[in-house]
């Protein structure tokens, strides 16, 4: 068994290397090298990296792509995507394109507002709880004043506070419930604090509170924190067309294309098993812009997953309909994202990408998201209605397969020409890989 390690987090980085190669490698001085090799030689950068996280010992690296030719509201974006799966930037772009010459992706913000709970047991009487709760509203949201004074100068803040009654749910379970806005930030460490503020005024002032019991009196706070899951920070992006501008081929004419699409879209609607792989198609292009641009993807992914259900069946996040012989086909997503704080000025990297998008505030980086979603659905959509997901998939699966075995250009060249008839599997990469070399 490996050994319990005490202060590990005090150790050095170098220090912290060596106890775990050697603990876990036969080979420890090959797997020390493969860190190192990740060590930036910018000592300022790499310093700036470790500090990011806890008990960092190297880098972990993720492509960082361009999507060109996206056209949103009538401006040209670049979109920058940070994901390792390949085909998806490339159905990104491909989609882009497409679009382009149908009029672009319009998007909208339809609502900002993010929550954040204090939730607390309570065992005693409701009326006399809603009582000190309205009693108490105002103290609760002076308590935060000075918390909220530079969010206020954005023209955000705290919207509202609710009571609510949850113990239908769960025995004395209560809660307040809070609305913000917070502008350009994502907004976690701000709500967080002010929940963690405005708890502790209501526990304190409950002890004065005279109309209370002893018991009551006693407000047990159980915890307090924003939620990921937003169903009023809600972004749509959408495009249309008439379906005589849509892929017309020997196979499928442009009305048969519109029909299955919208029948695939109706599925992913329907069909659970269907609507998780639709949305994580849906997510890649999401994620990988969230990524780039230093938000949390984590949250994005909970929240988003979260909505698709919000109907109380887990359904597609994208939905299609075709009217007066156009096709319309949108999003809606929740996605609390931020241009201010957090990563967005530390990485170099964020602070690139935030710069290609020509510096966009909150709800503009929502629009630019929820469209690099939407291209993403339909780039697979497309695929999976025409030609099947592997043609595209297999190509730059060779690749990959290519570079694992260290084939040189002209290898590459070769491969990807016999490819170009044969189905790409691992094994035959591999016996035309063995060919060449023999
Ligand atoms: C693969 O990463 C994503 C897809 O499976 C999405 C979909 O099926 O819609 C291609």
């Amino acid at each position: 068994m490996i050994p319990e390690v005490a202060g590990f987090s005090k150790l050095s980085k170098e220090q912290k290397i060596d106890w775990l190669t050697t603990h876990h490698f036969n080979q420890s001085q090959q797997a020390k090298n493969t860190l190192l090799t990740y060590w930036n030689s910018n000592q300022k950068l790499q310093q700036l990296h470790d500090e990011f996280s806890e008990n960092v010992i190297s880098n972990f690296y993720l492509p960082f792509s361009i999507a060109p030719n996206f056209t949103i509201n009538n401006t040209r974006y670049s979109i920058p995507m940070t994901i390792e799966e390949s085909s998806v930037v490339a159905a990104a772009s491909k989609a882009a394109k497409f679009w382009n010459q149908r009029g672009g992706f319009k998007a909208s913000v339809i609502n900002t507002e993010k929550i954040g709970q204090v939730h607390f047991s309570f065992n005693g009487n409701f009326e006399k709880l809603h009582f000190f709760f309205s009693q108490i509203k105002p103290q609760l949201i002076e308590s935060i004043s000075t918390i909220q004074t530079n969010m206020k100068k954005r023209g955000g803040g705290l919207l509202n506070i609710e009571l609510k009654d949850k113990t239908q749910k769960l025995k004395n379970y209560f809660q307040l419930h809070c609305t913000f806005d917070t502008i350009d930030a994502m907004g976690a460490n701000f709500i967080n604090t002010c929940l963690e503020q405005i708890a502790q005024v209501f526990q304190n002032e409950a002890l004065q509170f005279d109309t209370f019991s002893k018991s009551e009196k006693h407000i047990e706070i159980i915890m307090s924190i924003l939620s990921n899951y937003v169903p009023n920070c809600i972004v749509r992006a959408e495009v249309s067309c008439p379906i005589k501008d849509l892929p017309n081929t020997s196979e499928l004419s442009s009305e048969d294309y519109a029909a299955k699409f919208v029948r695939a879209i109706e599925i992913a609607e329907k069909e659970p098993y269907r609507a998780v792989t639709h949305n994580k198609g849906i997510m890649n292009g999401v994620d990988a812009v969230v990524l780039a641009t230093g938000n949390d993807f984590r949250a994005i992914e909970a929240g988003a997953h979260a909505y698709a259900a919000k109907d109380g069946q887990y359904a597609s996040l994208t939905h299609a309909s075709i009217t007066n012989n156009i096709l319309n086909y949108y999003i809606e997503i929740p996605l609390a994202i931020g241009t201010i704080g957090g990563l967005t000025r530390l990485h170099p990297m964020v602070k690139l990408a935030l710069e290609i998008l020509n510096k966009p505030n909150a709800k503009q980086l929502m629009k630019i998201i929820a469209v690099a979603g939407l291209a993403q659905n339909f780039g697979a959509v497309n695929s999976l209605i025409t030609t099947g997901i592997q043609k595209g998939h297999m190509k730059m699966h060779l690749m990959n397969i290519l570079n694992q075995h260290n084939a040189t250009k002209t290898e590459k060249e070769k491969i990807i020409a016999y490819f170009i008839k044969n189905t790409v599997t691992h094994s035959e990469v591999l016996n035309q890989l063995a060919l060449l070399r023999a």
